[in-house]
Order: C-alpha cells, then sequence, then structure tokens
C-alpha cells in the first residue's frame, strides 16, 4: 500500500513537473457523485481537475476525456468532497489517556501528530479543524503539511485551548505541589483577550475556549458552567475583532446557552442540551459539533488507556444524553457538522460515526452534508472547500457502493485526492 501511495504521487507529481507549461489533467470517472450543495445525486459522472483544481464537473455520455489526460476510473464507487472533521486531536495519542498523558513530552505529541495527520487523511478527511494541541504542535504540523514535508489534511488549528484555572482545559492531575497550569488559563475579561492575543500571534487559525466541565478532566463536574458570560463575550469579541471563529466545549446547559449568547461560531459537544439552548441556536445560527461516536470508546476501551474512574462514571450519563440531544437538535433544523473529538479514540477511525449520526436521526445526506458542506461553511472556505463544483479545490475522496443506503462504507474510504493529487488509491 504504502508503495502504490509512493508511486501514484510520483507519477502524478511527475506529469506535473516534465509538463510545467501545460496544465496536468485529471479525469475522474465513477458510478455516482454525492452533490452536497443540492441534496442530490449525480449519476455517471465525469470530473475533470486540472492542476489543484476542480475544472468541470459532468456526465461521462456528454463529455469527451481531454488528451493526456491521467484517467482514474472508479467503476461502482461513489464520488464525494474531501471529508471535513471539525473536532481533532492529531497530536493526542487515543492509547495514553489520564496519568499516562502526564509522560508524554510536547515534542513527542508533535511526532505523534504527523503519524495521525497521514491516518487521518488516508481515511478520507481532507480538513479537520483542530480544537486544541499543547505547545503549538498543531501549528507546526499545518505548516509541515503546507509546506509538502508530511502527509496530512488541510488544518484550521487552534493552539492551546483557553479555560479558567482548574477547569477543563486546565490540568488538575497534580497537586498543589506542583504548580502546574495548562498553558491556556486565563482568568478574567482581559487575562482571556491576551490569550486570544498570544495565540494568534503563534499561529492559531480560530479560537477554542471551554465553557463548561467536561468527561476526560479531573475534577470538573460536566454540567457547570466555567466562564462568566463577561469573560466569554470577551473571548469571542476578541477573536471575531481579529477575524476569526470560536469554537467552545459545551456539554452543560447553561454553559451552552451563555457561550451562544456570546456569539460563538460552533459549540462542541452539546451534550445537556434543553429546548431554550436550541431556539437560541437557531437565531443565531450556531453551529453544533456533536461526538456522538467516541462515547463508545470511551465506555469500552476506555479504562485501559487511562482514563480515570470519575470520567467513566461522567461519561455513563453524558453519553446517552448527548445522543437523545442530536436527535432533538437534527429534528429543530439546527445547523450541525461532523465533529468526532478524533484524538480521544483512534485517529483514522473518524468515520465510524457516520453511521451513529444516521441512527440517530439524520438523513443519510445530511450526514454528508455535515461532513463536507457546513463544515466548509462554517470555516467561510465555502468558496474553496465543501463540495466538487468547478472552481473549488480538488479535495475528493471515494467510496465502493453506495453510501446513502449503507452509510459504514463511509469507514473504508478507497481513494483519497487532496488538491488534485492522488494520495490513496486502492481497486
Ligand atoms: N473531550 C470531551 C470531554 O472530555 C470528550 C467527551 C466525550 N463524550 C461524549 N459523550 N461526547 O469532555
Amino acid at each position: 500500500m504504502k508503495i502504490r501511495v509512493a508511486l501514484l504521487a510520483t507519477l502524478f507529481l511527475g506529469i506535473g513537473l516534465f509538463s510545467s507549461a501545460h496544465a496536468k489533467l485529471l479525469v475522474i470517472t465513477a458510478d455516482r457523485l454525492i452533490d452536497v450543495e443540492s441534496g442530490e445525486v449525480l449519476e455517471r459522472p465525469l470530473v475533470i481537475v486540472e492542476n489543484n483544481v476542480i475544472k468541470t464537473v459532468g456526465k461521462q455520455n456528454r463529455m469527451a476525456i481531454p488528451e493526456g489526460a491521467q484517467v482514474l476510473n472508479l467503476e461502482g464507487q461513489t464520488l464525494l468532497p474531501g471529508l471535513m472533521d471539525m473536532h481533532v486531536h492529531l497530536t493526542s495519542d487515543a492509547t495514553k489517556h489520564g496519568y499516562k498523558r502526564l509522560a508524554v513530552s510536547v515534542p513527542r505529541a508533535a511526532i505523534t501528530g504527523v503519524k495521525h495527520a497521514e491516518k487521518t487523511l488516508m481515511a478520507g478527511f481532507t480538513t479537520v479543524r483542530n480544537v486544541g494541541a499543547p505547545g503549538f504542535t498543531d501549528v507546526a504540523l499545518r505548516d509541515a503539511i503546507n509546506d509538502g514535508d508530511v502527509l496530512g489534511p488541510k488544518m484550521f488549528v487552534s493552539g492551546p485551548s483557553i479555560g479558567v484555572t482548574g477547569g477543563h482545559c486546565d490540568n488538575n492531575l497534580l497537586p498543589y505541589d506542583y504548580h502546574q497550569y495548562s498553558e491556556g488559563v486565563a482568568d478574567g475579561p482581559w487575562e482571556v483577550r491576551e490569550k486570544v492575543r498570544r495565540n494568534i500571534k503563534y499561529g492559531a487559525d480560530v479560537i477554542k475556549f471551554c465553557g463548561t466541565g467536561g468527561v476526560l478532566s479531573k475534577g470538573t463536574k460536566v454540567g457547570v458552567q466555567q466562564y462568566s458570560q463577561e469573560e466569554m463575550d470577551a473571548v469571542v469579541a476578541e477573536a471575531h475583532l481579529r477575524g476569526l471563529t470560536v469554537a467552545v466545549h459545551a456539554h452543560g446547559t447553561d454553559g451552552i446557552k451563555a457561550a451562544i449568547k456570546a456569539g460563538v461560531d460552533s459549540v462542541e459537544h452539546v451534550s445537556l442540551l434543553d429546548d431554550e439552548g436550541i431556539e437560541l441556536a437557531l437565531q443565531h445560527g450556531t453551529y453544533f459539533s456533536m461526538d456522538i461516536y467516541v462515547t463508545e470508546y470511551i465506555l469500552g476501551e476506555g479504562e485501559q488507556a487511562g482514563i480515570l474512574q470519575e470520567s467513566l462514571d461522567k461519561e455513563r450519563v453524558v453519553g446517552t444524553r448527548q445522543r437523545a440531544n442530536f436527535e432533538k437538535a437534527v429534528n429543530a433544523g439546527v445547523k450541525m457538522v461532523f465533529g468526532s473529538d478524533a484524538g480521544v479514540y483512534p485517529h483514522g477511525d473518524n468515520g465510524k460515526q457516520f453511521a451513529r449520526m444516521v441512527r440517530f436521526g439524520m438523513t443519510p445526506m445530511q450526514a454528508l452534508q455535515a461532513a463536507t458542506i457546513n463544515p466548509a461553511t462554517l470555516l467561510k472556505q465555502q468558496d474553496k472547500l465543501g463540495s466538487i463544483s468547478a472552481g473549488k479545490l480538488a479535495d475528493i475522496v471515494a467510496v465502493k457502493g453506495n453510501p446513502l443506503e449503507d452509510m459504514a462504507l463511509m469507514e473504508s474510504v478507497t481513494t483519497v485526492i487532496k488538491d488534485g493529487v492522488v494520495v490513496k488509491y486502492a481497486e
């Protein structure tokens, strides 16, 4: 497989090198194409990619294959836009939780991220939003990918998550004697503004903060608000002033609502949502990113990975409520994006969430839109990403069969094209 990827990359890059005067053309045919913008299916599509951009999308019987083009015939397969996961932690290792994670240095986390970036891309995720990483390891990884040093998805990164002293985004594993604080800890409106500015200075594309307690943090109450309304208002105002979007970690009912009122762009987890929270999200146009697969990993393999007993207890409450509220939010018409929290569970397994999204209330098309056009819009990248449309970047994946009939197919992406380069191809 590895050799095959390398060969393909050389083949396609090679053409680019030797015919630099001409555009590099790639033609892709398949049985069907999912048009996530119209919500329709295009049968027997033919897509022409010129360099890194989609040039034409049409029907096979109405279009000629341009001379000199590389042709990829994906018989029996479905073409989809490159998948987008709005909640990952590429520099986190799912086998190291709780006290095990204390032994992972920042440079070690960065190196782990290289492996996870490739796994994520090979699973069909050509874009991710990385919401929380130590020491700006996410910025380094994003830049290494963009420079072509390592293989991985397009990354939109937050740097260290911002949070209150002793909150979900602090590290509370060690007693007072160690004087340990996470680097995103800030209290008070001006301190949080300073953290936003610092994250921007070191390369953040988006701001992530913790608005309530969490499952995996020691000693936090999952339903309880962290940050006052005043502090949340300050984070969001400062980020928006600088042109960045904001993602808030919020499980708790009050924290979800305070963050929406503050104007966040997306709420993560959204487990203990109430009707008023749904109303507010609809009014403000807030996106929900609900990680409804991860509960299965936490309760199944979490203990072995070092997840604390108190976290397992919290998860038993939160997971069930979150799935029920996912269904309510979907039915109410809240804007949804695919966010998995991969890093808590193994990278590359991101796609497992698709089948759950359908089981808990989405139509198959809605689940695919949540991982393509919706995140592109949330990231304000809808002119470049999120659908297979002329003029957009050529991020395209394929699965065998029809995912609208079987969402589990999304767990085995066969072909991945990123920026017009075929990085994975399996018959
Ligand atoms: N990072 C999140 C937290 O610690 C994970 C929550 C996972 N549970 C869930 N049901 N989504 O709070």
